[in-house]
């Protein structure tokens, strides 16, 4: 039973350092924030400012030295590995700057991956990979394999794969960071049209305060505190 009230993501009070020998560097501190159900933000800050350990953490990719993180209404921290990547499989979707797509599968098969990885049946896995990949546009291209693809076109597989599984929410790091200026706004029109379209929430991390200003809401990063919109 979904609760419609629950937030996508909720962080609080996220503290992150590395001890260096007698030097410790704190790269996250003191971080709260929520992300609605179907909400869409972004991220922005300068270069070390703690955007992208903000995301693993909230990704469940790593973990805060303190502060929580709840998705889709479920306590993370504190669960253990398998537990943890069932809560991340289930309700949370990824894009990285470089796509990570496999290249020896077809376009197809690789936004079935987080479906199949469940253990879902193929077919099915398949037919819900071919609904997305409409989706994205690339419903023509679904037998092409990565290096078939053009570098935009393989990001939208990306975005294809994040949402397969239908997530609470997506994460995306510089989701539009290696592609052209007018790729890069496109790749951006899609993600706040599949937000409509699909009420999943997206996080965005991006350096174009352009892009930014589209989100409906920019949290902004100084020196690993959130300085304003958390
Ligand atoms: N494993 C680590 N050990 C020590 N310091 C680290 C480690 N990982 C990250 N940092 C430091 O944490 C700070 C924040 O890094 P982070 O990658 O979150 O920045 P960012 O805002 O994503 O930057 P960019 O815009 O360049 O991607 C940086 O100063 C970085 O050097
Ligand atoms: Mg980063």
């Amino acid at each position: 039973m979904t609760d419609f009230s629950t937030p996508a993501l909720q962080a609080e009070n996220l503290v992150r350092f590395y001890d260096e020998g007698p030097a410790r560097i704190e790269v996250l501190n003191d971080v709260s924030l929520t992300v609605a159900r179907g909400e869409m933000v972004a991220i922005v800050g300068a270069s070390g400012s703690g955007k992208s350990t903000l995301l693993h953490i909230l990704g469940l990719l790593d973990v805060p030295n303190s502060g929580s993180v709840r998705v889709d209404g479920q306590l993370a921290t504190g669960l253990g590995e398998a537990k943890k990547s069932a809560l991340r499989n289930r309700s949370l979707g990824f894009v990285y700057q470089f796509h990570h797509l496999l290249p020896e599968f077809s376009a197809l098969d690789n936004v079935a991956m987080p479906l199949i990885v469940r253990r879902e049946n193929r077919d099915r896995a398949r037919l819900a990979a071919r609904e997305v990949l409409g989706m994205v546009g690339l419903a023509a291209r679904e037998g092409h394999f990565p290096g078939q693809l053009s570098g935009g076109e393989r990001q939208r597989v990306a975005l294809a794969r994040a949402l397969v599984t239908r997530p609470a929410c997506v994460l995306a790091d510089e989701p539009t960071g290696n592609l052209d200026r007018h790729t890069a706004h496109q790749m951006f029109e899609l993600l706040t049209q599949l937000n409509r379209e699909s009420g999943t929430a997206f996080a965005i991390v991006t350096h174009d305060p352009e892009l930014a200003a589209r989100a409906g809401r920019q949290l902004l990063m100084e020196n690993g505190r959130l300085v304003s919109g958390g």
